[in-house]
């Protein structure tokens, strides 16, 4: 098959959702559509479960599952789908926002009772600043909810999203009859005990044709004609290219645990969901047919032996076909490397390919050479853009408390933070680290595997931050610089890459700080 064929195959894509709302459910369902796992309860939940005994001990188990769910493949309708595990916890939060740097388009569940939840807003709005393309699945049908037109106004106003139904729902909890899906224009009928079995439609062409009446009773067939109609009138008619700009978002309705609804998303899916896109670098814009291959590193997951050092880059290909043991480029460190055993994924395996394409994710060993956000390449010099960090929530200094595992520490904390656990900020005054973290969660987890894994001890001390603010001046000898530098030392740190970043104590330090030196920029995300 030709790259182009081939890259024209694939839909790499994320499920984005507050928890609950049912993705680990969805995922499931649509690789029992795939074929790729045979029965339900296949593919394991990677949330924080309620109660657990201890936090850190429920992450280690997540992360236990989440190499393997953290690519699904599986094949439908001769196209290959790549599910791309998007973290609902919001202490995962940035893992996710990386997640969707690698992403094409996205799949959005809300759940029908709940609505639009907090996680979902956070989630939405970056994929709405990417220009991501997003379907959204209302999820839970089965069970009383709100009004389908009341959270399609819900959806527009709180996402900020312009959506059409391509689905439209008959009844709702106790008196949900079935689907009309309005993109095939054909029904399909609920019976409540089709969990895992996929479920006929009907074709109905037209809708005033009385055998509507038939099929789900005089009521509600009027009532739908009815809702039909009202939605032709107020919603915009589906348009492709306003969809792969992000403009447009087509709504879905169903019941994921009910396998009910889900082809009708999957099948729009693989019509209209987007091929491999191309994507910005510091040079130029590269395009998935480019003969060269090009990937950037967008997770890294540590092994789970902790004996065994090695981790798992997981590399999007952004251009032409990745192969088994042949020279790329690492552009940080500016060296040849070759794998000799890179990972495709699959719904329930990984397995050591010879080949991947552009769209796909191959896992590299790794022995500590990649951080997040590296770019692999034929040998160009360039870097992929898109790859932000944004600011923590918390921040604590991290103290040796083991003065003879100096360098274990030092080594572990700087394998954690390549790995995106948490950012470190060091002190420009002192050299005293600061780690900075989504949720309070990560600390425990640090703590955790820098004694397990590094043999070393940390503990943290208070420090107050209210935002990580990146430093952007247009020039670095002016008078007020200097000021801003010497007045504020104190709260001046070096991220990762040497950025200057202000640790700004509060929201309205940071007003003042700009007020008084305008020439300063204040960024809350590391790249602008
Ligand atoms: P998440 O990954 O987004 O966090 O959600 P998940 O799929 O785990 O679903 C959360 C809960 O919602 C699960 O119940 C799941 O069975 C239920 N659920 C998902 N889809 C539907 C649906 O269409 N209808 C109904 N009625 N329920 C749905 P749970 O009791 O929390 O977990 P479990 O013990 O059943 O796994």
């Amino acid at each position: 098959m030709s790259l182009e064929k081939e890259i024209n195959k694939r839909k790499t894509f994320g499920i984005i959702a507050h928890p609950d709302a049912g993705k680990t459910t969805l995922t499931e369902k649509l690789l029992l559509f795939g074929g790729a796992i045979q029965e339900a309860g296949a593919v394991k939940s990677n949330k924080i479960k309620k109660g657990a005994t201890s936090d850190f001990m429920e992450i280690e188990r997540q992360r236990g599952i989440s190499v393997a769910t953290s690519v699904l493949a599986f094949e439908y309708k001769g196209k290959k789908i790549n599910i791309l595990d998007t973290p609902g916890h919001k202490d995962f939060a940035e893992d996710t926002f990386r997640t969707l740097t690698a992403v094409d388009s996205a799949i959005v569940v809300i759940d029908v009772a709940k609505g639009v939840e907090e996680q979902t807003i956070k989630l939405v709005e970056v994929c709405r600043m990417r220009k991501i393309p997003m379907l959204v699945f209302i999820n839970k049908m089965d069970r009383e909810g709100k009004d389908a037109f009341d959270l399609m106004d819900e959806v527009e106003q709180k996402l900020d999203l312009k959506v059409t139904p391509l689905s439209w729902p008959i009844g709702i909890g106790a008196t949900f009859k079935g689907i009309y899906n309005i993109w095939e224009k054909n029904i399909n009928i609920f019976s409540g005990d089709n969990k895992q079995k996929i479920s006929e439609t009907t074709k109905i062409e037209d809708l005033a044709n009385p055998e509507l009446d038939d099929l789900i009773g005089t009521n509600y067939a009027e009532n739908l004609r009815n809702e039909i109609d009202l939605i032709d009138g107020v919603y915009p008619e589906f348009d492709m290219q306003e969809y792969m700009d992000g403009n447009l978002q087509p709504v879905f309705f169903g019941s994921a645990l009910n396998n009910f609804g889900v082809r009708e998303l999957l099948d729009a899916f693989v019509d209209i969901a987007p091929t491999p896109q191309s994507k910005e670098t510091d040079l130029r814009e590269i395009e998935p047919y480019e003969n060269k291959f090009s990937g950037f590193v967008f997770k890294i997951h540590a092994n789970m032996d902790p004996k065994h050092r090695d981790r798992l880059a997981f590399i999007k290909i952004v251009s032409g076909k990745f192969e088994r043991n042949k020279n790329y480029f690492h552009v940080r460190q500016g060296k040849n490397m070759k794998f000799p055993a890179p990972n495709a994924f699959f719904a329930d395996k990984k397995e050591v390919i010879d080949e991947s394409y552009a769209g796909d994710i191959v896992g590299l060993h790794d022995t500590g050479n990649f951080r997040i956000g590296d770019t692999l390449t034929e040998g160009e010099k360039f870097t992929f853009k898109g790859i932000p960090a944004f600011s923590p929530e918390h921040f604590r200094y991290i103290n040796n408390a083991d003065p003879m595992k100096a360098k274990q520490l030092e080594k572990g904390i700087d394998q954690l933070m390549d790995e995106g656990v948490a950012q470190l900020f060091t002190l420009e005054m002192n050299n005293r680290k600061i780690i900075g973290t989504v949720g309070a969660l990560q600390y425990e987890v640090i703590q955790y595997r820098l004694e397990h894994e590094y043999s070393a001890k940390a503990t943290y001390e208070p420090f107050a931050v209210h935002k990580a603010c990146w430093v952007e001046v247009e020039d670095e000898n002016t008078e007020e610089f200097k000021e801003f530098k010497r007045v504020k030392q104190r709260y001046l740190a070096r991220d990762k890459f040497n950025q200057l970043v202000f640790l700004a104590d509060s929201a309205f330090t940071i007003q003042m700080t700009q007020d008084k030196f305008p020439s300063v920029k204040l960024h809350f995300v590391s790249e602008f």
